[in-house]
Order: C-alpha cells, then sequence, then structure tokens
C-alpha cells in the first residue's frame, strides 16, 4: 500500500532581505505559517533501484532536478536503504508561486517514505537534508508559525497560537526568486545603502518578532504585571487577542514587494483589493507570485474569495494551519 500525505503550503508573514553574503545567499529574517492549502503526495516503495516522479502539471521536472527526487535520494542514502520509490504529487499549489510547493512536497516525500520504509532518519539528520536542497524546507518540518534565519534554513518554533481565516490569491505568473534576490540587491545599489544599512533592517525585522512574542506571549499566559520603571503594565489578561494580527500590527513587510510589484502591478491591485474586502492584513508571500489577506471571519474571507474569482482570479478562501493540525493531518 502506497503512502499519501497532505503536502501543505505556507506563507510569510513579513520577509526582511538583508546584505548579500559571500555564499551568494542574502541574510533574511521571516516568519513562515504554514496554511491549509496542500498538494497531495504519494510514495510507492518497492524492491529494485531508482525513483520515479509522476506529475500531470506542467513545470515540474520528472528527472533529478525535482526537490522530490533529491529528498528521496538522500533519504534513502543516509538510511542506507536500497529500493525503487515511485512518487505521484497530486498539484494544487502554484509552481514559482511563493508557497512554498516544491519545498513543502520534498519534506512530504520524506515523511511519507520513511512511512513505508518504517524507518526514521533523526530529526536534526532530516533538518540537514533539507536545508541541503533548499531554504525553505526545513520550515515545513516544524509546521505552524515559524521563525526563520540566516538564509531562511534555521528555523525555530513560534508559540502555536489560534487559527486564522485567509485567502490566498494563486495568480498564473511563475516569479524565479533567485531573479527576485538579483533585483532586490540591484535596487540596494541604486540607492546606495550599504551592507551597514542592510544588517539594520535584519535587526529592526528581529526586534519587531520579539516585541511581538513579549507582548503576545504574557498575554496569552494571562499575565499582568509593573515595568521595569514601575509602570503597571496591563497584558489584558484572559483571552488574548489573535497572535498573528498582533504580530503583523508590528508593521512587519515583504521587502519582495519592492521589486515585484513594480514588474506586475496586477500584483499589488490583488492587495488593494483584499484589503478593500476587509483583510486585516495582506501580503505578496514569499517571492511571490501568491498574495493572501487575513481576515477576522470566515464569511469574510469567503466574500473576498468569491469577489477576485469574480474578476478572475483564482483565489481561495483557507485557514492558517497550527502546528497540532499540521502534524495531525499530514
Ligand atoms: O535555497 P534555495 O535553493 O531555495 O534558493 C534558491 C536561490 O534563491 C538561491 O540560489 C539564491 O540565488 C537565492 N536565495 C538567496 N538568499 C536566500 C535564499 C535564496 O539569495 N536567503
Amino acid at each position: 500500500m502506497p503512502t499519501t500525505v497532505r503536502s501543505f503550503g505556507k506563507i510569510n508573514l513579513g520577509l526582511c532581505i538583508g546584505a548579500r553574503r559571500k555564499d551568494g545567499y542574502h541574510e533574511l529574517r521571516t516568519i513562515y505559517q504554514t496554511v491549509g492549502l496542500h498538494d497531495r503526495v504519494r510514495v510507492q516503495v518497492e524492491r529494485g533501484r531508482g525513483i520515479r516522479i509522476r506529475c500531470e502539471v506542467a513545470g515540474v521536472p520528472q528527472d533529478d532536478s525535482n526537490t522530490c527526487y533529491q529528498a528521496a535520494e538522500r533519504l534513502l542514502a543516509a538510511l542506507g536503504i536500497k529500493r525503487r520509490v515511485t512518487i505521484e504529487i497530486e498539484k494544487r499549489l502554484p509552481v514559482q508561486g511563493g508557497l512554498g510547493g516544491a519545498s513543502s512536497n520534498a519534506v512530504a516525500t520524506m515523511q511519507a517514505l520513511q512511512h513505508e520504509l518504517k524507518r526514521e532518519l533523526p530529526l536534526p539528520e532530516r533538518m540537514r537534508i533539507a536545508a541541503e536542497i533548499g531554504s525553505d524546507l526545513p520550515l515545513f518540518l516544524i509546521g505552524g508559525t515559524v521563525l526563520g534565519v540566516s538564509r531562511g534554513e534555521e528555523v525555530y518554533p513560534l508559540d502555536d497560537g489560534p487559527s486564522f481565516q485567509c485567502v490566498i490569491a494563486t495568480p498564473r505568473i511563475g516569479i524565479s526568486t533567485p531573479k527576485a534576490f538579483a533585483d532586490w540587491d540591484r535596487t540596494q545599489r541604486q540607492r546606495k545603502l550599504t551592507a551597514r544599512d542592510a544588517s539594520d533592517r535584519i535587526n529592526w525585522f528581529s526586534s519587531a518578532a520579539l516585541l511581538w512574542l513579549n507582548g503576545y506571549l504574557p498575554r496569552r499566559l494571562g499575565l499582568t504585571g509593573r515595568s521595569s520603571s514601575g509602570v503597571p503594565v496591563d497584558f489584558g489578561g484572559g483571552r488574548a487577542e489573535n497572535p498573528l494580527l498582533e504580530l503583523v500590527r508590528t508593521g512587519i513587510a515583504n521587502d519582495f514587494e519592492r521589486v515585484v510589484f513594480p514588474q506586475h502591478p496586477e500584483l499589488r491591485e490583488l492587495k488593494r483589493t483584499l484589503q478593500r474586502e476587509g483583510a486585516n492584513y495582506a501580503s505578496l508571500s514569499g517571492s511571490g507570485s501568491a498574495v493572501y489577506g487575513l481576515f477576522g471571519s470566515r464569511p469574510a474571507a469567503v466574500r473576498a474569495a468569491r469577489k477576485l474569482a469574480a474578476e478572475g482570479t483564482l483565489a481561495e478562501a483557507t485557514r492558517t494551519v497550527t502546528r497540532r493540525e499540521y502534524w495531525k493531518h499530514l
């Protein structure tokens, strides 16, 4: 019996690009959030050798450049096992869409393959393999709300708050992430911004994320107290407001919007539509082209998704997926 797993997408709640490093990657800070939109990955193991990829969607490679192929190959090697592996990908997440589809598929492959083989590679080893294949893979070994640092591959689980309604619009535009980074570098040079400026921005983003953790966590735990200056601090006690909303109120944004929106004004327009339709926060995800909005209620999210669909944009009302749900429904 083959093993089928859900391969959830992610959105980025803010993404700050720092300086280009000596290894060619950019220093990065972001908060990843897994969402309900997902592909399905089916893994079958038989006697023999070789890895086969099956996917009917154009643009998904079927050779060893496929992230699922690489994940399966490395997992088998690390476990010292030789088998014939067939990986079928049922795609709903857009290709080059900023929702981490290829990365998520690769991690889903590892999880399904482990299940098929009835063998498990320790998490740190799976993390290492994931990070070698791509910067956006390790987050999918954690799920829920995840802080990403370094080139995005160094991941830290954040508090697993309640789920949030969201609308994800997936225009049929593929955006190359390396090109988006190169465009970012060009704009930084044109504005004569230095590595020092880049590091200041990175630090600001980290502070905003920390401020959120400091404010939200005590509230969630129902704590009130006094600041070091003796001023009473009321964290609200009792029920906390939605943590994601508090997080986006810190003013975090996605730097890729500054290079992607000028080249694709229709994506900026999509963000505006989501805001007009009542999104509490709207943003490009990763380097795009997906644009999402966070909503206060399911009916509001469904209304906004319908409005976008009526305008001819693929859009779906879904929810953010907490870590607990992620592992329960994988
Ligand atoms: O790690 P991944 O293979 O997903 O990265 C794809 C490309 O995106 C890299 O080759 C690099 O050009 C760019 N990148 C970057 N800085 C990052 C992540 C990716 O410049 N932090």
